[in-house]
């Protein structure tokens, strides 16, 4: 969910999360329905045990020695070190599928989200807002996040135990094995390309006002190319050492970039991601996952598009709040969790009015 970005989320996840573990310790005083316990517990491990195993593991992948030797491999970021070693490793098993009707009947759009495990703030706001599942002009839209498993070894069994319970509840977690880290963001699409083709052939269009969407997408076909989103073209490779963005020569060769959309966020149709699906087979993961999207694109002979309702960098000030500044746009940034919740609501009043235009209710 790199599209989304709200800097103050974190802030918020943190106080759930402390108000998850407080709440057993203040309700010892038996709460309706808990049998009355004699003596404190001693100190369990919060959460308890998992009631299934998390899957078969990565069967393993050994790491390609030969990439150790090349120039200027040892001052290399470790991400890129390892992406160097690893980066043909690609079978990584499902820890957590959504349940079949998912993708049964085939839904008109499937909204896929990148999200980390320790975003469940984010994710809880997406599903009452754009992502609710639910018909858009008679059409099924539905959700998924894609995850990985949080890298930090400390947090990670307590955040898989909140993705089991966010699946079971509302059936939309997407997980693989995998460390879900910046760099892997170029797996974490491959293995959704993967995961569509084998599970979801039927869908649509898939990708995030997603009313409006519905009605961009409303007359073209599934089977013609479509890849639209915020265009971005002539920027070569990132060669500074210590950016987020810092590709080298040895991980990615001397090409320069082609055009492609930026990873805020894009919309593509069943034919196009047939088509990436198997260009993203035939090519090495470059590091960053929407540029590697343009790669694959590129192999496949085709070219993305700019669509103008895309604002990766968000709103001017002045226009953030005014829902009928929203109107007409498919995808925005910087808009923090209650902002768009509020947003979301007015935008859906029956009673709107925007210019002399009235949306009916
Ligand atoms: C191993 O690394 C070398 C050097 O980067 C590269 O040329 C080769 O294609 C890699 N092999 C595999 C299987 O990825
Ligand atoms: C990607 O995930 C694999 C598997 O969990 C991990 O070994 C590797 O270090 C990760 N790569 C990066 C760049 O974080």
């Amino acid at each position: 969910m790199r599209w989304l970005r709200w800097p103050r989320v974190e802030a918020i996840l943190a106080a759930c999360l402390v108000v998850v573990t407080v709440l057993p310790l203040t309700l010892r005083g038996a709460p309706p329905g808990c049998p009355a316990a004699p003596e404190p517990d001693p100190p369990s491990t919060w959460p308890p045990e998992l009631p299934s195993a998390p899957g078969p593991r990565a069967a393993p992948c050994e790491a390609n020695l030969s990439a150790a030797a090349l120039p200027g491999f040892e001052v290399l970021p470790a991400g890129l070190r390892a992406l160097l070693l690893r980066g043909h490793c690609r079978a990584f098993p499902l820890r957590l599928d959504p349940p079949p009707r998912k993708c049964a009947p085939p839904p008109f759009l499937l909204l896929a989200i990148k999200s980390a495990p320790a975003h469940l703030g984010r994710r809880q706001q997406v599903r009452v807002t754009w992502g609710l599942e639910r018909l858009v002009a008679g059409l099924p839209l539905r959700r998924v996040f894609l995850l990985g498993s949080d890298p930090e070894p400390a947090r990670a069994p307590r955040l898989d135990r909140l993705l089991q319970l966010e699946a079971r509840e509302h059936g939309d977690i997407l997980q693989w094995d995998f460390h879900d880290t910046f760099l892997n963001l170029t797996l974490k699409q491959v293995l959704f390309l993967d995961w569509l083709g084998e599970h979801c052939p039927g869908v649509s269009f898939v990708f995030a006002h997603t009313d409006n969407m519905v009605a961009f997408l409303g007359d073209r076909h599934p089977d013609s190319h479509l890849f639209t989103s915020h265009l971005i073209q002539g920027v070569g490779p990132v060669r500074a050492l210590g950016s987020k963005y810092f590709v080298p020569e040895v991980v990615a060769g001397r090409g320069s970039v082609p055009p492609y959309c930026g990873g805020g966020g894009l919309l593509a149709s069943r034919a196009t991601l047939g088509a990436l699906r198997r260009a993203a087979g035939a090519l090495r993961l470059f590091p960053i996952d929407d540029v590697f999207l343009g790669l694959c694109l590129q192999r496949a002979g085709l070219r993305p598009s700019a669509h103008p309702g895309v604002r990766t960098a968000g709103l001017p000030r002045a226009l953030a709040h005014d829902p009928c500044a929203h109107c007409g746009l498919l995808l925005v940034h910087r808009v923090l969790p209650w902002e768009t919740w509020l947003l979301w609501d007015t935008l859906h009043r029956p009673g709107l009015r925007c210019g002399r235009r009235e949306r009916g209710g």
